[in-house]
C-alpha cells in the first residue's frame, strides 16, 4: 500500500490540470471536510445480529432490478471492517463522516418490536471509535432502507403510519446516540426516491406508471404526490421530537438532504428559461418549501391545483419545525427543455413530467461537459457554485452542507485496476467543483461543509458494482482497500500540503 501511495504523489505533481488556488486555508477552520457512505451501499452483514431484511435487501434479489444481477448482502463488509474504514478515514485527515443508520439494524420490526441492541452496539463502536480519531459523525437517519416489514404492514411512504414509525425510529438514535452525534440528517434525497420508487419503479417499491415499463403499476398521478407529503410530514415529526426532547441538552443540528442538479436552458428562450424554473421548483422546492415555508412552491399549486394535497392545520403546525440546515446533493447539470409549449420526446427517465420539462445533457451534439462513466453524469464545475446560490436566494441563506458531491467510473469490466486507482478524472473533478464552491462562499452563501461521496467504492443502487465513486478503490473479490489518487489528492489539500504547491514553489 505504500509503494502505491508514493506512486500516486509521483503522478499527482505530474498532472497539470488540477486547480492550483484551490486551498484548505479558503474554508475556515470549523468547515466540515468528510467523505460520505450509506448503510445498505457498505454495511453488508445483511441478517447479521438480528437485523430484519430491508426494502432494498427484496428488492435486489428481484432478477432484473439490478444491472449486474448484485446486491448489498456483502457489500463492502463495513460492518466488519469499520475500524479499518475509520483508519482510512483518519489517514485522509478528515474531520467529519457522512453515513447513514440502518433501521432494520436497530429496529427490525419498526415501532411494533423491540430495539435490536445488537444493531445499537454496532453504531455506538463506530462512533466512539470516530470520535476518538477526532472526527465528528453527521448521521442520515435513512437513506432508503427500510425494515420490508413496514412496507408489508402499511406501505410506508404511501401512508400517514410511516410518520410515527419514522419519529419513533429518530427518537431512538436521538437517545442512543445524540449524546455524541451534532449533525442529524432525517432523510437523504427524497425527492429522488419518490420519483423512482412511485413514478419510474427503478427503486422500491417499484410502482410505476403505465408509461414506464416493467413494475407494480401504481397511480403515478397521485402517489408520488402522496409519498413526497409523508416524507415532509415525517421529517417534521423527527425534527419535533428532537427539538422537543434533545436539542437544547445534545445542542445539535437537524436538516434533510436533497437531490439537486443544476439546469441550463437548452435554448436561449424565454420558455426553455422557465423550464429551468419549473424543474428546480417541482425537484427541488418540492420538499423544501413546505419544510421551510409550511406550503408547497405557488408554482407546483398553480400548475398541479388539487392533484398536490394540502396541509391540515394540524400537519402545519408540525411544519413549524422547520429545519436548521439543508444538505445538497451535487453531481451534475442538465439541459432542459420547455414541453409545455413547444412538443418533447417524451422518455420517462429524461422528463419532469408533472412539470413538463424535458432533460438532455446535449445541446446540438456537444454535451454540457465532459461525460463521465454514469449516464447523464456530466462534469460542469460551476454548476455546484449556480445550485448553492438558488438554495441560498429562496431560503434566505439558510446554513446549507454540500453533503454529497462525486464523479463515478466504471467498473472493472471496462476499465483496468490500474486506471481506476489513478483516477486523475476525479480529482480534476473534486478539485473544480470545490472551486466552484469557493465562488459561492465568496458571495456569501452561508456552507458550513463538504462530503465527497464516497470513502469507498460500493453498491450503486441500480448500476450495482458496475460504477464506482471511491476515493478508496475496493477489489470486489478480497474487499482489499487501495487508496485511488484521489485519496492522496484530498489529503494534501486537507493538510495543506497539494502537490501543485510545492511544485510552484520550487519554479
Ligand atoms: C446520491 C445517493 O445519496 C447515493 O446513495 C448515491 O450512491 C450517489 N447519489 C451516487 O449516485
Amino acid at each position: 500500500m505504500k509503494r502505491a501511495s508514493v506512486g500516486l504523489v509521483l503522478l499527482l505533481q505530474l498532472m497539470p490540470s488540477i486547480n492550483c488556488i484551490l486551498d484548505r486555508s479558503q474554508f475556515p477552520d470549523s468547515f466540515l471536510f468528510g467523505t460520505a457512505t450509506s448503510s445498505y451501499q457498505i454495511e453488508g452483514a445483511y441478517l447479521a445480529d438480528n437485523k430484519s431484511l430491508s426494502i432494498w435487501d427484496l428488492f435486489t434479489k428481484i432478477p432484473g432490478n439490478i444491472r449486474d444481477g448484485s446486491n448489498g448482502d456483502i457489500a463492502v463488509d463495513h460492518y466488519h471492517r469499520y475500524m479499518e474504514d475509520v483508519e482510512l478515514m483518519h489517514s485522509l485527515g478528515v474531520n467529519s463522516y457522512r453515513f447513514s443508520i440502518s433501521w432494520p439494524r436497530v429496529l427490525p420490526s419498526g415501532r411494533f418490536g423491540e430495539i435490536n441492541h445488537a444493531g445499537i452496539e454496532f453504531y455506538n463502536k463506530l462512533i466512539n471509535a470516530l470520535i476518538h480519531k477526532g472526527i465528528q459523525p453527521f448521521v442520515t437517519l435513512n437513506h432508503w432502507d427500510i425494515p420490508q416489514e413496514l412496507e408489508n404492514r402499511y406501505g410506508t411512504w404511501l401512508n400517514p403510519q410511516i410518520q410515527e414509525d419514522f419519529g419513533y425510529f429518530a427518537d431512538v438514535c436521538f437517545r442512543a446516540f445524540g449524546d455524541r452525534v451534532k449533525y442529524w440528517v432525517t432523510i437523504n434525497e427524497p425527492n429522488l426516491t419518490v420519483l423512482f420508487g412511485y413514478f419510474t419503479g427503478q427503486y422500491p417499491p417499484h410502482h410505476c406508471s403505465k408509461l414506464v415499463g416493467e413494475c407494480q403499476p401504481g397511480d403515478s398521478k397521485t402517489e408520488p404526490y402522496i409519498a413526497a407529503h409523508n416524507v415532509i410530514l415525517s421529517h417534521a415529526t423527527a425534527v419535533g421530537i428532537y427539538r422537543k426532547k434533545y436539542q437544547v441538552e445534545q445542542k445539535g443540528m437537524i436538516g434533510i438532504v436533497l437531490n439537486a442538479f443544476w439546469y441550463e436552458p437548452l435554448r436561449n428562450l424565454p420558455a426553455d428559461r422557465l423550464a429551468v424554473q419549473r424543474a428546480l421548483s417541482f425537484y427541488v422546492a418540492w420538499i423544501l418549501d413546505p419544510i421551510i415555508y409550511g406550503e408547497y412552491p405557488p408554482e407546483m399549486r398553480k400548475l398541479l391545483g388539487s392533484s398536490l394535497p394540502t396541509f391540515s392545520l394540524e400537519e402545519k403546525k408540525k411544519l413549524e419545525n422547520k429545519l436548521d440546515f439543508i444538505g445538497i446533493n451535487h453531481y451534475t447539470t442538465l439541459y432542459a427543455k420547455d414541453c409545455m409549449f413547444s412538443p418533447c420526446d417524451f422518455d420517462s427517465h429524461q422528463w419532469l413530467w408533472n412539470a413538463s420539462v424535458w432533460f438532455t445533457a446535449e445541446r446540438n451534439g456537444i454535451p454540457v461537459g465532459v461525460p463521465t462513466a454514469m449516464p447523464r453524469f456530466h462534469v460542469v464545475p460551476y454548476g455546484l457554485e449556480k445550485i448553492v446560490s438558488y438554495v441560498k436566494e429562496r431560503y434566505n441563506n439558510t446554513p446549507m452542507f454540500i453533503t454529497e458531491n462525486g464523479y463515478p467510473q466504471g467498473s472493472n469490466h471496462n476499465v483496468s485496476t490500474e486506471d481506476l486507482i489513478n483516477d486523475s478524472g476525479r480529482v480534476e473533478y473534486l478539485s473544480n467543483y470545490l472551486d466552484s464552491l469557493t465562488v459561492a462562499m465568496k458571495h456569501g452563501a452561508d456552507i458550513r461543509g463538504y462530503f465527497i461521496w464516497s470513502l469507498l467504492d460500493n453498491f450503486e443502487w441500480s448500476f450495482g458494482y458496475t460504477l464506482r465513486f471511491g476515493l478508496y478503490h475496493v477489489d470486489f473479490n478480497t474487499l482489499e482497500r487501495m487508496p485511488k489518487l484521489s485519496a492522496e489528492w484530498y489529503k494534501q489539500f486537507l493538510t495543506g500540503t497539494n502537490a501543485l504547491k510545492e511544485k510552484g514553489s520550487k519554479s
